[in-house]
């Protein structure tokens, strides 16, 4: 039962809004636990939020007989046959690679030396990752997606245009500086060793914990770091992990990679202790794909609290390997589990059609993932990853408002197809299932509308609105 739930208001607060519609949030994990308890679903609730946070949120009548009187005129945006979710959480996306999405793939390896590599070289150009990071974040909130886990690139130029782009919207977003000295071209290779580490170290103590932003130390992958880099960048994490610091990597994406990393670090039994072996698997730590992976790995990942980001998209574009999520959340030893779009191996920047792919990569395992489940792994399941479970990633008092508003009805087709969907599951697995376009409507970051599809001008810095 979806009750009324309440935080304080803080008396010297600024004006309270409100958003009225259907709303679906999460509570507990439906891998772990019986699914009809995991879940909030109200028809008609009303979710009123104070200076960027969720103060109440319960069905509509309730909380407007207790905060009503107190809302502005005008102030409570209401969504009919629409569906309010927390914003989406993205764990693993290159803002960098925006500009060579849907590069003919072939390989990994092959698409990262032909495409990935030469277009990533190019962010030195401040000018350019500014525009790069413009483009990317109007894609993020179109799509729903609030908060993402992001490489950047190599250069310290990447990373502040991309923070900078944030904070004019005021998202709670990921980042930090690719670490990278070797096996890829001079253009994009980190030329000293000891001194990436210090650029990082400073652009950490630049961005991390300012407003909304939080850093991850993010080497590439294994095979485009030394030895010493590694080494480098797991002291690096280690020094800053109490102060919310992440680790972000890849992981067990593809057998040639895998191959590749036995070759370059024979002593090591697995790919999962190369990194353990340099301190990078820790409890902040998020490991991307993560398509082949060994029994004993999962259970290190899962001994050390790291989160595994699924990128359905992705892996079948460049054709890696099947995210298998009845071994990520086995519950003898589950695994924090969201999704990830990967952009630019990933297709597309929508959580949602993730969703479908998901669900389609498992039926090639003859598995079938439901949608509740689907939909946990694009929010509360996502939060948890990034260890932000009480800060993001549900729609219930004390938690920031971020939030993504779905049409039910974007289409005259959807609306037609919806009216056979008849319950809240029904719903969630059209939507997630036929990538209707459009569907988003409004996305709202922080209380703020940012995005809104149906306004003149959709995307609005915080400061405008
Ligand atoms: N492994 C190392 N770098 C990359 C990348 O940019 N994309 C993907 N999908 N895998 C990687
Ligand atoms: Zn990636």
């Amino acid at each position: 039962m979806y009750t009324l739930k309440t935080i304080p208001l803080n008396p010297e607060g600024g004006n309270l809004s409100a958003v009225r519609g259907a709303v679906l949030t999460f509570k507990a994990d439906p891998f772990l636990n019986n699914e009809d308890e995991c879940y909030d679903y109200i028809d008609d609730a009303l979710v009123v939020i104070q200076d960027g946070h969720i103060v109440a949120a319960g069905p509509y009548r309730d909380v407007y007989d207790a905060y009503g009187s107190r809302i502005g005129a005008g102030s409570i945006d209401h969504y009919e046959n629409s569906l309010i979710l927390p914003g989406f959480i993205d764990c693993h996306i290159h803002y960098v690679q925006t500009p060579m999405i849907g590069s003919f793939g072939d390989t990994l390896l092959n698409w990262l030396n032909e495409y990935t590599f030469p277009t990533e070289s190019r962010f030195n150009d401040k000018k350019f990752a500014d525009e790069v990071a413009r483009i990317f974040f109007r894609q993020l909130l179109s799509q729903g997606t609030t908060t993402a886990n992001v490489f950047a690139t190599t250069f310290a130029e990447s990373v502040d245009a991309f923070f900078e782009e944030s904070e004019r919207y005021n998202t709670r977003m990921i980042s930090g500086k690719v670490l990278q000295d070797r096996n890829l071209p001079d253009s994009l290779r980190d030329p000293d060793t000891e001194q990436s580490v210090v650029i990082a170290e400073e652009l950490l103590r630049k961005w991390h914990n300012r407003g909304r932003q939080l850093y991850a130390v993010v080497p590439r992958f294994a095979p485009t770091s030394t030895p010493r880099q590694l080494e480098l960048a797991g002291d690096l994490y280690r020094r800053y992990i109490d102060t919310g610091v992440y680790m972000h990597t890849h992981l067990d994406e593809v057998q040639s990679e895998i191959d590749w990393v036995t070759q370059l670090f024979p002593d090591q039994p697995n790919y999962t202790e190369v990194y353990r072996h340099f301190g990078l698997i820790d409890r902040r730590s998020v490991l991307a794909h993560c398509c082949i992976v060994r029994p004993e790995e999962w259970q290190v990942l899962h001994d050390s609290d790291c989160g595994v980001a699924h990128c359905p998209s992705s892996n079948l574009f460049l054709g890696d390997g099947e995210f298998k999520f009845w071994e990520a959340k086995d519950a003898t030893r589950p695994l924090r589990t969201g999704m990830a779009t990967d952009v630019g191996g990933g297709t597309n920047f929508s959580i949602l059609r993730q969703l479908g792919e998901a669900y389609k990569v498992a039926m090639l395992n003859s598995r079938s993932l439901t949608a509740m489940r689907a939909f946990y792994m694009a929010t509360r399941g996502a939060a948890e990853v990034l260890h932000l479970e009480n800060t993001i990633g549900s729609v219930a008092p004390g938690y920031e408002a971020d939030l993504a508003v779905l049409d039910l009805q974007p289409s005259e087709f959807a609306a037609w197809r919806m009216q056979f969907a008849e319950n809240i599951r029904d719903r969630l697995f059209v939507l997630m299932t036929l990538g209707l376009n459009n569907v988003n409507r409004a996305t709202y970051v922080a209380g703020r509308r940012v995005y809104d599809r149906d306004r003149d001008h959709k995307w609005l810095y915080a400061d405008e609105l």
